[in-house]
């Protein structure tokens, strides 16, 4: 007989079911199973934390591979909650997925799991092409033929490509990544439409802008400005620091990804933004003054990303706010400040993600500046 694929292989422990997860099997029609992919990392995470705590009836799935930014820390205080199980694997293995579902039947699901982050995909796209584009492949055929009420693709702002000065995005705004990260999340849109067409399978993609807040693994421009700026270490800007992110607290991009998962319209894009722009070198200076840190710690640098650093994003989310009731709840001040706090009380988990791996890709990415040491 096969193993239960329901398992968390780096905790042995975990393997015990327990009564309510048996249940599963006797289908309680006030509850969702819920599979969660790349529930392990920053966004993910934060997202199976809220759906727990909203939705105790609730089953979650974690499915996630434990990459670099994967890292089952994340959730802590979650991992023996009766309605919760991991299952260490890849979206792209077919074989597995497809036990997955044959044992879970899910309601629904929610894709997380993917390469995030652009330099890496400038230094290597092959792992986004393998993650991001056969692994949502394969979840979309899966789920097709097991079938799902709600198939959820958690996409990115960065596939619509870069906005000059004026403008927003908005949900029909033309898909022109610019970088092989943000190529291999379009593709991932593009096949979700299709099995939308094709197949009526009920798939719905959101589009962020750049999330912050607690568990973002810091190769990302918030949480690696924190850790450098404790450590008094040098802030890298890339360029002039000028180009311009638009900013939502993780927490406020999780209630709107359950509100469209649960309410949203199958076929429909929706962005999610919370209309916070801001130029780089603000936020790394909002950083340091709140960390009563010299604006001396800050070197610029040659823009690693060249030609693929896209300048402005910024979202029209009228969509989400007017369908489903939307708005963000906490503004820059009050979510860099709560991001702030609890990194502040996390250094010890700072410190632990970062791995040897981490130490070669910065060398990779800062490593001809050598006054940018992580
Ligand atoms: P992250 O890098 O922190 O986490 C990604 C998670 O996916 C990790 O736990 C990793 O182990 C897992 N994973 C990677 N490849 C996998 C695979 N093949 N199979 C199973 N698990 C795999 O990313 P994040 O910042 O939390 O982003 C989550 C999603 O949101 C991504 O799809 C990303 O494109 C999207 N997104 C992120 C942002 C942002 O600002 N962080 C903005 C918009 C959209
Ligand atoms: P990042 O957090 O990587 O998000 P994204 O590129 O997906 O928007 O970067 C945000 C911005 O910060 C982007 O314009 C690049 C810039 N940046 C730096 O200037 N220095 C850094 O060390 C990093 C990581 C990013």
């Amino acid at each position: 007989m096969r193993k239960s694929l329901v398992h968390n292989q780096k905790n042995p422990s975990s393997e015990i079911r327990n009564p309510k997860l048996e249940k599963s099997a006797i289908r309680n029609p006030q509850s969702a199973i819920v599979l969660v992919t790349g529930g392990a990392g920053f966004i993910g995470s934060n997202f199976i934390r809220y759906v727990l705590k909203k939705y105790p009836a609730d089953i979650v799935i974690n499915l996630d591979k434990l990459t670099y930014a994967g890292n089952l820390e994340n959730l802590e205080g979650i991992k023996d909650n009766p309605g919760y199980r991991f299952v260490r694997g890849d979206i792209a293995d077919r074989e597995l997925v497809n036990r997955l579902f044959a044992e879970e039947r899910f309601d629904l699901a929610v894709n997380f799991a993917a390469e995030s982050h652009v330099d890496r995909s400038i230094l290597d796209a092959a792992p986004f092409i393998e993650a991001n584009i056969k692994g949502a492949q394969v979840l979309l055929e899966v789920a097709r033929y097991y079938g799902v009420k709600k198939f959820l693709q958690v996409s990115t702002d960065e596939v619509y490509g870069s906005l000059g000065k004026e403008g927003l995005f908005r949900e029909d705004s033309p898909i022109r990544p610019n970088s092989p990260y943000a190529a291999s999340k379009a593709a991932a849109d593009l096949l979700c439409y299709t099995y939308y067409n094709t197949y009526d399978l009920p798939v719905i993609i959101t589009r962020s802008s750049n999330n912050y807040g607690p568990y973002q693994f810091p190769e990302k421009l918030m949480p690696l400005m924190i850790r450098n700026a404790l450590n008094d270490k040098k802030l890298p800007i890339y360029g002039q620091g000028g180009n311009v992110r638009d900013w939502i607290y993780v927490e406020d991009n999780c209630r709107a990804i359950d509100l469209v998962l649960r309410n949203g319209r199958v076929g429909e894009v929706y962005n999610i933004g919370a209309s916070c722009e801001r130029v780089n070198l603000e936020i790394v200076k909002l950083i340091l003054k709140k960390l009563d840190k010299p604006e001396s710690l800050i070197e610029f640098i040659e823009d690693p990303r060249g030609k693929a650093h896209d300048f402005r994003y910024g979202l029209d989310s009228s969509k989400v706010q007017n369908e489903l009731n939307w708005s963000p709840r906490y503004d820059l001040e009050e979510g860099l400040d709560k991001t702030i706090e609890w990194y502040l009380a996390h250094q010890g988990w700072l410190e632990r993600v970062i791995t040897g791996e981490y130490l070669d890709y910065y060398r990779k990415v800062y490593g001809s500046n050598y006054s940018i040491t992580p």
